[in-house]
Formats: structure tokens, C-alpha cells, sequence
């Protein structure tokens, strides 16, 4: 199968920093399909040697195992090409689809990542132009759109040219391998499925905490925010993969059906309830790392004064059977203490408890699903501690490391997209009613607090967000999971 992938965009971040990489991890692995081509356009005047030299010199920036050494970046360089392209010039796509059509690849993949207002531009000068045959794919990184309404007009303009089984949304947190196998665990195992419902789950936390800031991206960021940037999309597909119904088979439509119920259950939060069931944050100057770093409002580009949250959390319900009356609190924020993404459905505490006050407390059991980093599950339980002395109870637990457990690499959420673009796959890709039903739960988010005026409240660096964010949860008698055990 003969395939080309072009990237609009190519000389930006996105495809140095994350698809090229990817790409080459695929190639060294033997995983990319052969009879590939993969083309760069951008606005600049380059050869494709000059552009094999641009990407050559900027994988020193990804980690030093994943470096192609000469040989490997000379074989992996004569797929890539280059081509100059003015994005307004009618001329310039009919000469991209002179270039594609001499060849007549099986596939043509088309990935755009631009300023979303460029969205409707270029779809409708590639349906013009004729680059939206069937054997044509377009791939649409976020953000699409600022909110329901833009989402939809960018949709509406992406449809005109390419039918939705052509369009592929990138969510990379989809990609992930332990994403992916948040699916195993609870449908390929008998043991989870009977407890996982209201009976016995008292609550989920979702948190996803990194430890950068928003440096040199301030301006796009700060007309983004939390909600937009992580909520909205990746902590959303988190939520529908712990939370939806089992499908009867992997088809991405079955899979996708399940989450989109996820999604319209979300229990919406408006203007009367974002200030008990959400918190603003944003970070001040502090220390990360052992590093000092400056707070949000002093990065370089930053404006004096700004309302974007860098930090939020929230509670939310989801209305249907399995899960009233649990509350799932999602949190993400920038420039926590760690990088560190996971999901924690904590059960419910036994009903009654047999030992005396002595033998300590019955805590709950917690199962632990590390997204990144050091990837695996926790299961933790209580056990008699060891000794003949006087019962005590321990809490402790099974820990299953992905890395330990199967060795070999954990390939970057891209390189699975990105092959499964250029195979046909869609079941980990946003189908556009599940896109649309994520950005209407948002929205009401987003109007309470433009109603309300919720301001951020300031955290410092290296904390675990405001303090606020601790009462959203302790005021349910509830506390945020440490890895301590
Ligand atoms: C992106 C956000 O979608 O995801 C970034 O725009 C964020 O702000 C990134 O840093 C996090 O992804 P990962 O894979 O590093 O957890």
C-alpha cells in the first residue's frame, strides 16, 4: 500500500517537536508501512535537502535514545520532501495535487494543525482544488474551535469538502498506550465490571499535572486557558473511557457511540454552580524542581494582567444508572510538583468492620491507573501486618509496572495515530458529535464564569494548585490521592 503524508505546517513545532519523531520511531521499528512519502509544506523557499538538514538538526532536541544516528536519518530522509505553499494561492494547491497525482498513492494523508480560523481557508481550497478524493484523509489537531459555536463553523467548513469518515481528529491522549489500555483493563477482565457502578465505587479522580509552564506559547495560551487546552478534550476522553458502557465490539463507531452517551450525561454546570463545582487557578513565581521559576503573569510575551486559569478542577456527575450519585473530580494544571497523569477509582469503605480501633483504620480500596509517567496499575488493599504481636491492618499494594512488566518501548501516542491515519483507522479519533456534545458541556462552564466573573485564584509553583481546590474535595469528606502508598 503506497502511501503519502503531507504536513501543513512544516516547519512548525508540532511537526518537528512531535510528528517527525514519531515517524522515525516508526521507521527504526520497521511499524511504517513501506512505498511512503512525506511531504513538508510551508511558506518558505526551500529544497527538500535544506528541509532534511532543518529536521536533522532539530531532532537534537528529542531524547537521546530516540536520536537517528547518520545512517538511520539518511534512509529515513529520503522519504521526506519538501514544498513551498502560500495557503491563499489556488495555483499552489493545484501544484501540491500535480505532485500527488504523478505518483497516485493509495492514500493520501493531508495533517493540519494551523491557527484555527485557517481551518474553513484551506479545507475549502482543497476540496477546490480536488485534493478530497476518496482515497484523500484529513487529519485536524486542536484547538477546533474556541467553543461550541466556532467549533461547529469550523466543522460545517470541514465537511464541504471532506465527508466525516475522511476526517480524523487528533486527540493524542487517545493515543497513549496506558489510554488504550484503561479499555483492556475493564473489558477484557471479568473481575472489575461487576464493581464498577455506583454500588461500590464511591467516587473517581482524573488528574493530569505537569510541571512546565506556558513559556513561549503565553499568547495562544492565554486566549485558551485550562479548560480549553486539557479539559475540554483529553480529560473529557478520560472521563468517557472510565466511565462508558462496555461495546459490543472495537469498531470505532461502537466505541465512539459509548463515549458520546458519557459525554450527554455529564451532569452541565452553570453560571449557579461554577463557583461550588469549579476552581480557577493560575500560577505565581515559586520553585519547581528545584528550580525558581517566574509566575505565569511575568513569562516573557505575558501581559500585565490576565484571567486564564493555568490550573482548574472541577466536580461533576454523570447522569445514568451506573454512575449517580458519584462524583468524578477531574483536575489539570501547569507548573505542579510532578508530571504525572492518572485515574483513581477509589471503592467503598467495607460496611462494617470486625476489628477493634487498634488495628487502624479500614481505608478504602483504590485502584490507580498511572497514564505517565512510570506507567502501570495499583491496586491498593489491606493486608494483616506481619508479626504475632497485636493485629494491625496495613494498607498496601499490588503494583504492576508496564515498563517492568513488558520491557521493550512504550512507542509516543503520535506514532500510533499517525499509523492508524495512514491504515484506516478510526475508533481513537473525536467523531464530530462527540467533539460537539464535549464542547456543549464546556460551554456552560465557560458562561458561568463569564456571568459570575470567577477570578483565578493565584497558587504558587510547585504546589498542588489553590487551596480552594482542596476544599472542592475535602468539603465532600474527600481528599486528593497522594502516591503514598
Ligand atoms: C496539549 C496541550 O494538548 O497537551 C498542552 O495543549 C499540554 O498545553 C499537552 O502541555 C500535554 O500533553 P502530554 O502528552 O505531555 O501530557
Amino acid at each position: 500500500m503506497s502511501f503519502d503524508l503531507v504536513f501543513f505546517g512544516g516547519t512548525g513545532d508540532l511537526t518537528w517537536r512531535k510528528l517527525m519523531p514519531a515517524l522515525f520511531q516508526a521507521f527504526r521499528h520497521g511499524k511504517l508501512p513501506p512505498g511512503g512519502r512525506i511531504l513538508a509544506v510551508a511558506r518558505d523557499e526551500r529544497s527538500d535537502d535544506e528541509y532534511r538538514a532543518f529536521i536533522r538538526e532539530r531532532f537534537v532536541e528529542v531524547e537521546s535514545a530516540k536520536r537517528p544516528t547518520d545512517e538511520e536519518f539518511s534512509r529515513f530522509a529520503e522519504l521526506l520532501h519538501y514544498r513551498r505553499m502560500d495557503l491563499s494561492k489556488p495555483e499552489d494547491y493545484a501544484g501540491l495535487k500535480s505532485w500527488l497525482d504523478e505518483r497516485g498513492a493509495d492514500t493520501v494523508v493531508l495533517s493540519l494543525a494551523p491557527a484555527p480560523y485557517l481551518f474553513p481557508v484551506i479545507c475549502e481550497q482543497l476540496g477546490a482544488a480536488g485534493l478530497n478524493g476518496p482515497q484523500v484523509r484529513v487529519v485536524l489537531e486542536k484547538p477546533l474551535g474556541h467553543d461550541l459555536a466556532s467549533a461547529h463553523e469550523i466543522n460545517s467548513a470541514v465537511a464541504k469538502a471532506f465527508s466525516e469518515p475522511q476526517t480524523y481528529r487528533i486527540d493524542h491522549y487517545l493515543g497513549k498506550e496506558t489510554v488504550q489500555n484503561l479499555m483492556v483493563l475493564r473489558f477484557a477482565n471479568a473481575l472489575f465490571e461487576p464493581l464498577w457502578n455506583r454500588t461500590h465505587i464511591d467516587h473517581v479522580q482524573i488528574s493530569v499535572a505537569e510541571t512546565v509552564g506556558v513559556g513561549g506559547r503565553w499568547k495562544y495560551y492565554n486566549e485558551s486557558g485550562a479548560l480549553r487546552d486539557m479539559i475540554q478534550n483529553h480529560l473529557l476522553q478520560l472521563v468517557c473511557l472510565t466511565a462508558m458502557e462496555p461495546p459490543s465490539t472495537l469498531d470505532a463507531d461502537m466505541i465512539r457511540d459509548e463515549k458520546l452517551k458519557v459525554l450527554r450525561a455529564l451532569q452541565p454546570i452553570y453560571a449557579a454552580d461554577v463557583a461550588q463545582a469549579t476552581v480557577r487557578g493560575q500560577y505565581r513565581a515559586g520553585t519547581v524542581d528545584g528550580k525558581s521559576v517566574p509566575g505565569y503573569l511575568e513569562e516573557s510575551d505575558a501581559d500585565p494582567v490576565s484571567n486564564t486559569e493555568t490550573f482548574v478542577a472541577i466536580k461533576v456527575g454523570i447522569d445514568n444508572w451506573r454512575w449517580a450519585g458519584v462524583p468524578f473530580y477531574v483536575r489539570t494544571g501547569k507548573r505542579l510538583p510532578s508530571r504525572s497523569s492518572e485515574i483513581v477509582v477509589q471503592f467503598k469503605t467495607p460496611p462494617h468492620s470486625p476489628y477493634p480501633a487498634s488495628a487502624g483504620t479500614i481505608h478504602p480500596n483504590k485502584l490507580v491507573m498511572r497514564l505517565q509517567p512510570d506507567e502501570g496499575i495499583r491496586l491498593v488493599m489491606l493486608n494483616k501486618g506481619r508479626g504475632p504481636g497485636e493485629l494491625k491492618l496495613h494498607q498496601t499494594a499490588l503494583d504492576l509496572s508496564f515498563a517492568e512488566t513488558f520491557g521493550g518501548r512504550s512507542p509516543d501516542a503520535y506514532e500510533r495515530l499517525l499509523l492508524d491515519v495512514i491504515r484506516g483507522r478510526p475508533a481513537l479519533f473525536m467523531r464530530l458529535d462527540e467533539l460537539e456534545a464535549a464542547w456543549r458541556w464546556t460551554d456552560g462552564i465557560l458562561h458561568g464564569w463569564a456571568d459570575t466573573a470567577l477570578a483565578v485564584k493565584p497558587y504558587a509553583a510547585g504546589s498542588w494548585g489553590p487551596t480552594a481546590a482542596i476544599s472542592l474535595i475535602e468539603r465532600d469528606g474527600r481528599t486528593w490521592h497522594e502516591d503514598d502508598i
